[in-house]
């Protein structure tokens, strides 16, 4: 069987010159692939205490649903604004250009809860670090945030200090 780096196709610059993006639907678009995926980020959850996955919009919905449907634990959507339609808590984010903002409904998460927190990808951190801000502000608890790809030279753990932060594949770049 083929390794789970194996299924990520890299396309040299794209969205532009000089970045090499990591395509994650070439993982999806195969069964083994997919498999794999969920099987290797799921493992980081053995023996781990938790109550919630929060996932972030979108590609954070694909991985975190499966994950928590195999360990029988509840599902919440971190979301791009001005999508949820109850009542939100919601937070900045900063994009190369300009600011993003992604929201949570107020009761998605109750005080006390342990939350784990899943996405396909760090960059720079930002989006995942917006939705530990999220969780915290609702009284939860990022006991784990994982992902499935990891850009080390963007150095975005830096922006998870305290944070226990996993990856199942780790690229050195950008
Ligand atoms: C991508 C990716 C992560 C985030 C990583 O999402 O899926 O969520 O960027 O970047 P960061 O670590 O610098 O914050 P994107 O905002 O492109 O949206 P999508 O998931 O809806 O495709
Ligand atoms: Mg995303």
């Amino acid at each position: 069987m083929k390794k789970i780096e194996e299924y990520v196709k890299s396309i040299p610059d794209f969205p532009e010159k000089g970045i090499i993006f990591r395509d994650v639907t070439s993982v999806l678009q195969d069964a083994d692939g997919l498999h794999l995926a969920i099987d290797e980020m799921q493992k980081f959850l053995e023996g781990v205490d938790f109550d919630v996955i929060a996932g972030t919009e979108s590609r954070g919905f694909i991985f975190g649903v499966p994950i928590a449907y195999n360990l029988h634990k509840a599902f919440v959507p971190v979301r791009k604004k001005g999508k949820l339609p109850r009542e939100t808590v919601s937070a900045e984010y900063e994009l190369e250009y300009g600011k993003a903002e992604i929201e949570m409904h107020k009761d998605a998460i109750q005080p006390g809860q342990k939350v784990v927190l899943v996405d396909d990808l760090i960059a720079t951190g930002g989006t995942i670090e917006a939705a530990a801000r999220l969780v915290e502000e609702l009284g939860g608890e990022v006991v784990k945030i994982i992902f499935l790809m990891e850009l080390e030279g963007l150095k975005g753990r830096e922006k998870l200090k305290g944070y226990d932060v996993e990856s199942v594949i780790h690229y050195e770049g950008k």
